[in-house]
């Protein structure tokens, strides 16, 4: 094992990961590449003041990554992986890594880590804010501000309210909690099913549309896996009741986005709160967003914190130089 393997950043702010990651690690070689976009990865060709252009930054490039060891990133655009002759073990920046599994370039022995952040508690608030948000009714609340006037509505509470999860996991577990605490009744689906202290009842990957008809409230928040693309379809959504606020923070794919037009247009969706999409950016002329049962964020509701990413990869990277196994290794075959 080589006591000082090296590490290739590439990341939106792939110089303040790097700089993070020195402070961690000093002996450590560590070379950033700095991406344009979160969507795409594509790297920025920015050389050194001193240096000439953008053929010298591509060379920098082609050299920090044929001799890294180890990646840590959000995101590679097609032909990176295939220039990383020398690399182990990628840390994705991120909870889900589909991505990375997709990739045709990634080679079988590559071991990959996932990140935990603080996503757990960043994706709770979120969950428990917008719902909240919706049951106390701020936004009319706010319009009738807006012509003086003094109007009460119904004042249904979260305490009497039955709320689904799907994926029990780093992101799902946090929010049950949560939604327990402030007293409504969760109901979770994880893939064996097995019960989980603190949830009402949990399902399985293959008794979970048994649950949809109670759920005043559902949150998708399952890895996006073979298994779950498409999941939400015509048929889960009909059998969720009228009114129903759907909240999806996991991929836009689990959900069938056409299927979920026609549930905010009919009205039998209360709500769709969604914060990831089939393809991101959301494109500007996308009928989503003037969908006025539709409540869209950009991707935002569990942001990677580069001092917190930098101390789980630094630990992990320790790890690896002992030979000791890593922490959040993803499970190749089973897609998370
Ligand atoms: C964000 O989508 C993540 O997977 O962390």
């Amino acid at each position: 094992m080589n006591k000082t393997p090296r590490v290739c950043v590439w990341h939106v702010q792939g110089d303040t990961y790097r700089d993070a990651l020195r402070e961690r690690l000093p002996d450590a070689p560590i070379e950033a590449i700095n991406a344009a976009t979160h969507e795409t990865g594509e790297a920025v060709l920015s050389a050194p003041d001193s240096r000439p252009g953008a053929d010298h930054a591509a060379s920098l490039i082609a050299d920090a990554l044929s001799s890294a060891e180890i990646l840590l990133a959000w995101k590679v655009p097609p032909g990176t992986l295939t220039n990383m002759s020398a690399l182990r073990w990628v840390q994705v920046t991120g909870a889900g890594v589909d991505h990375f599994l997709e990739s045709t370039e990634l080679p079988a022995t590559v071991l990959v880590t996932r990140s935990l952040g603080r996503f757990g508690i960043q994706i709770s608030e979120y969950v428990v804010g917008y719902l909240l948000h919706h049951l106390i009714g701020i936004n009319t609340y706010r319009e009738k501000q807006r012509s003086h006037e003094w109007a009460r509505n119904e004042r249904p509470l979260l305490a009497d309210r039955t709320v689904g999860i799907i994926g029990l996991g780093s992101l799902g577990l946090p929010t049950a909690t949560a939604l327990t605490t402030l007293g409504a009744r969760v109901l979770g689906v994880r893939h064996s099913g097995l019960a989980v202290p603190g949830i009402d009842d949990v399902f399985s990957a293959t008794s979970w549309r048994n649950m949809l008809p109670a759920c005043d409230a559902l949150v998708i928040a399952a890895p996006k896996t073979v298994e779950t693309v498409g999941m939400i379809d015509h048929g889960a959504l009909d059998a969720l009741p009228e009114g129903t606020i759907l909240i999806n923070i996991s991929r836009g794919e689990l959900i069938d986005e056409d299927a979920l037009l026609e549930a905010l247009e009919s009205g039998h969706l209360g709500a769709a709160v969604l914060d990831v999409f089939d393809t991101e950016p959301l494109p500007e002329d996308h009928p989503l967003w003037d969908q006025s049962r539709a409540w869209i964020t950009p991707h935002i509701a569990a942001p990677s914190e580069i001092e917190v990413i930098a101390d789980e990869f630094a630990n992990n990277y320790r790890r690896y130089v002992a030979g000791d196994p890593l922490l959040n290794a993803v499970d190749r075959g089973r897609g998370y």
